[in-house]
């Protein structure tokens, strides 16, 4: 078992909403076991599966919850740290955990609660420097501005805990008009759409590509002609 200090150390906010924030107090906090019952209870919803990938089961059960949250905790399961000199060579450092549960307390218990979740997904090989962003909230709680307050936070953690990343992608399905919403507002850019790209649900679902180049790279707002390409 956990020592109570290394308890305390592990459910430290990573990211705290400013108090003055409209909704109280959100917290973004590393998955703890005893945020199962509140992950499934959130998680079992099918009008936020629909939003997801199928590799999230629906119904999502306890033992679903459990699965995640002992997955989220085994450092195994993070990523490495890149980082790269002036010269581009490569260091891989120590591995971090990129899953964060969306923290509230509960007005009864006091005790926190999950709401939410967001994370990184590290692409490999050539895309090792990139990262998929998702995330998702209990549908009671949606509409309060919460994710377009946690994602540009997250954006500036992720960018300084993983200073090897170039770009973090959203892959949003061209219906979802609210997770597009709080991509543009959190400064990803639309880059484009993939028509046909997924299989959701019994139905052929297109996809919407945002992204969110790091800052000070100078990557935002370019655009390659593809004539380029053919001259090549
Ligand atoms: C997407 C999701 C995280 C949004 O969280 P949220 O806290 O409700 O988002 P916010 O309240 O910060 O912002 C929602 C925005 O969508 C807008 N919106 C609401 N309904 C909309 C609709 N039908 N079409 C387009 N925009 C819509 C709101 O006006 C708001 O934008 P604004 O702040 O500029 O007014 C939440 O709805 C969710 O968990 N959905 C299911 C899972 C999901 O979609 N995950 C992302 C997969 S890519």
């Amino acid at each position: 078992m956990a020592s109570p200090d290394v308890a305390k150390v592990a459910s430290a906010p990573v990211i705290a909403l400013p108090s003055t924030s409209r909704h109280g107090r959100v917290e973004l906090k590393s998955w703890q076991p005893s945020y199962a019952p509140s992950l499934a209870a959130s998680l079992n919803n099918r009008a936020i599966w629909l939003q997801l990938r199928d590799h999230v089961p629906s119904p999502y059960t306890l033992a679903n919850a459990e699965w995640w949250i002992d997955y989220c905790s085994k450092s195994q399961n993070w990523p490495n740290v890149l980082t790269f000199d002036e010269h581009g060579i490569e260091t891989i450092g120590a591995k971090r955990s990129c899953h964060f549960a969306i923290v509230t307390q509960n007005p009864t218990t006091g005790e926190d609660e999950a709401i939410g979740s967001i994370g990184l997904v590290h692409g490999s090989d050539v895309a090792r420097r990139t990262a998929e962003l998702g995330y998702w909230l209990a549908e009671s709680h949606w509409g309060m501005g919460i994710m377009g307050e946690v994602v540009p936070m997250f954006m500036q953690w992720a960018w300084e805990a993983f200073p090897g990343l170039i770009r973090v992608h959203g892959e949003v399905y061209a219906t979802n008009g609210r997770s597009a919403s709080v991509l543009e507002k959190s400064e990803f850019e639309y880059e484009g759409s993939q028509i046909g790209a997924a299989w959701k649900d019994g139905r052929i679902g297109h996809m919407l590509t945002f992204a969110c180049l790091r800052p000070g790279l100078g990557l935002s707002g370019l655009r390659i002609d593809r004539s380029v390409s053919e001259r090549n």
